[in-house]
């Protein structure tokens, strides 16, 4: 294997969340790389305030410390990167379930349904300890993939029916999170490259443009002041998304988006 930059992975049994445990070891100056996985998170945390939840030993929770030498403005494709990185591992387990799953911008990995198979929370201390010491400032960014949880629907809470899918579901077999991992580690560092270089991320933007099931549809945005509709149109070079309202055209930097299905 290449040099990697991810050769330092912590496992946990159980830990509240690998992306609080992170954020704590970046405010005392741990160096980018260092990995956190856990069989079990007791508040495991989601997007927008949310929980994270899956039972123990079945699904993969890892989070990873970042450190890129990028703007605030460009490091939401951090982010970008660790998508990227899951869908390249999904297709070294099982290509033919690779091609049944994309990207719904900002960053979960959906099945053709829209059924969410993985979501992806990047959080950034901006002030900590390590920027004393010259280190560029932590992201880290935390990935759950539903990888043999739910088994089957029958699983799933009800609130969850139709919402979300594993990725046992979609190949038919259970599947072994230590290769997912690996393989998601190894494709990881050849994306966190491309952040250094302004090519680089409007590759990746590209490939994000090029994954994301979001392009295309009608999707409603709901920002912080209030919701818009529109059809999403494109990818930005910056990694954001573009959406036409019939009256102008406006780009979404945040927010969460749902896409809207004709009829409904
Ligand atoms: C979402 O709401 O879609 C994002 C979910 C992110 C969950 C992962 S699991 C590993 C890492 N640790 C956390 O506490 N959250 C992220």
């Amino acid at each position: 294997m290449p040099k990697t930059r991810f050769v330092d992975v912590r496992r946990f049994e159980s830990i509240d969340s690998t992306n609080r445990y992170l954020l704590d070891e970046a405010r005392a100056g741990a160096p980018e790389g260092v990995v956190a996985v856990a069989d079990h998170q007791t508040a495991g945390r989601g997007r927008l305030g949310r929980t994270w939840e899956a039972p123990p030993g079945a699904n993969l929770l890892v989070s990873m410390l970042l450190r890129p030498a990028i703007g605030s403005g460009e490091r939401h494709l951090a982010t970008t990167t660790v998508a990227l990185a899951a869908l390249d591992a999904i297709g070294v387990v099982d290509p033919s379930a690779a091609r049944e799953i994309s990207i719904k911008w900002p960053n979960d990995l959906v099945e053709r349904s829209g059924r969410k198979l993985a979501g992806i929370l990047a959080e950034s201390d901006l002030v900590s300890v390590g920027a004393a010491e010259g280190l560029p400032p932590p992201v880290v960014v935390g990935i759950g993939i539903n990888v043999n949880w739910p088994a089957t629907d029958a699983d799933l809470p009800p609130e969850l029916l139709g919402l979300a899918v594993s990725l046992r579901q979609i190949v038919g077999d259970p599947v072994d999170r230590d290769a997912l991992l690996h393989a998601f580690l190894r494709s990881l560092e050849s994306r966190v490259v491309d952040l250094d270089s302004l090519e680089g991320r409007a590759r990746l933007a590209e490939e994000l443009a090029s994954r994301c099931s979001t392009i295309g549809t009608r999707v409603r945005v709901d920002l912080s002041d209030g919701s818009f509709e529109g059809t999403a149109t494109g990818i930005s070079p910056d990694g954001h998304l573009v959406v036409a309202t019939g009256e102008a055209t406006r780009t979404v930097v945040a927010g969460d988006v749902v896409h809207v299905r004709p009829g409904l």
